[in-house]
C-alpha cells in the first residue's frame, strides 16, 4: 500500500540478527501497523526487541529481513523525504556537552525546513529555565527532555519516543504525557516504548506486546486486559515472566527452562 491512505507504519515479518558468537535474534518475525492519528505503544521486558525495532523504523538500523514501510515509503528508496517527517527520541541520546540547551535545539532545529521555533519545542518539554545551561551541567531527566524537544522541533508528522519517561521525576513524566497529547491531538502519530504500564494505558490507543521479538498481543489497553484476564496492564508482565504463550494458550513454564521460547 502507498500513498496517503498507506498507514503510518507496516512492518512484515521483521527479523534483526546482531551477528557475534553467538549471533543475537534480537527480532523474529514482528509484523504490525501503525495507523495514521494514533498513539502507538510498544510494551515488553528488557532485552525484548523494542529498541531494535524502533531503530529499524527511525531509519537508524537495517533489518536482516522483512518489510517496513513508514508514511508509506521505505528508508532504502526514501530517506531523505522521510528524515523531514519524522522525530526521533533515542533511548541513550548523545548531546555535545559543549552547546547550551538552546544551542541544542537550534542545531535540530536547522536539520529541518519547517517546524517550531526551538524555544517553543523547549516550552513543551518544560527545559525554558534551562535555555542558556550547558548540556554538561544537566540532570539526567533534563537531558532526556532535551533530547525529547530535538525529536519535536521539525513537528513531525511521525514521531518516535524510546521510553521518554524512563528517569523522570512525576512532574517531568506528566509534563511528557501533556506533550504527546497535543502532538496526538493536533492529528500526528507517535510511536513509544515504555516499562509503566499505567502510561501506556493512558496515552496509548492500542499497545503491542512485545516479547523475545515477536508481537504476542495487540489491541486497545481495555482488549489487552481482557486477553491477558488481568486487571491492571502491570500484571501482564508478571504473566511473562511466569507463563508463555503456546498455540493452545497461556502455559506454564517447563521445570529448568529459561523461559524463551524453542
Ligand atoms: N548492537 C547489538 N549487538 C548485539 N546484541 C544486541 C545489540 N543491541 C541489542 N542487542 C540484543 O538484542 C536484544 C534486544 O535488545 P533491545 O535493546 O532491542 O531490547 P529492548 O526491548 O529495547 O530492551 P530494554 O527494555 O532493556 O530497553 C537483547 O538481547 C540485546 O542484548
Ligand atoms: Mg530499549
Amino acid at each position: 500500500m502507498t500513498g496517503v491512505d498507506a498507514p503510518a507504519i507496516s512492518v512484515r515479518d521483521l527479523v534483526k540478527r546482531y551477528p557475534g558468537r553467538p549471533p543475537v535474534e534480537a527480532v523474529r518475525g514482528l509484523s504490525l501497523d501503525v495507523r495514521r492519528g494514533e498513539c502507538f505503544g510498544l510494551l515488553g521486558p528488557n532485552g525484548a526487541g523494542k529498541t531494535t525495532t524502533i531503530e529499524i523504523l527511525e531509519g537508524l538500523l537495517a533489518p536482516t529481513s522483512g518489510e517496513v514501510e513508514v508514511l508509506g515509503l521505505t528508508w532504502a528508496a526514501h530517506a531523505g523525504a522521510l528524515r523531514e517527517r519524522v522525530g526521533v527520541s533515542l533511548q541513550e541520546t548523545r548531546l555535545s556537552d559543549k552547546l547550551t540547551v538552546l544551542e541544542t535545539a537550534r542545531l535540530f532545529r536547522s536539520f529541518y525546513r519547517r517546524g517550531i521555533a526551538a524555544e517553543a519545542a523547549l516550552e513543551l518539554v518544560g527545559l525554558v529555565p534551562k535555555a542558556a545551561a550547558r548540556v554538561a551541567n544537566l540532570s539526567g531527566g533534563e537531558r532526556q527532555r532535551l533530547a525529547v524537544a530535538t525529536a519535536l522541533v521539525g513537528w513531525p508528522e511521525l514521531l518516535f519516543l524510546d521510553e521518554p519517561t524512563t528517569g523522570l521525576d512525576p512532574q517531568s513524566r506528566r509534563q511528557i504525557w501533556d506533550l504527546v497529547e497535543t502532538v496526538r491531538a493536533c492529528g500526528h502519530t507517535v510511536v513509544l516504548t515504555t516499562h509503566f504500564m499505567d502510561e501506556a494505558e493512558r496515552l496509548c490507543d492500542r499497545i503491542a506486546i512485545v516479547d523475545a521479538g515477536r508481537v504476542i498481543a495487540l489491541g486497545t489497553p481495555p482488549e489487552l486486559l481482557a486477553q491477558f484476564e488481568v486487571a491492571h496492564l502491570d500484571d501482564v508482565f508478571v504473566k511473562l515472566a511466569g507463563r508463555r504463550l503456546t498455540e493452545s494458550g497461556w502455559a506454564e513454564p517447563v521445570a529448568g527452562s529459561t523461559g524463551g521460547p524453542a
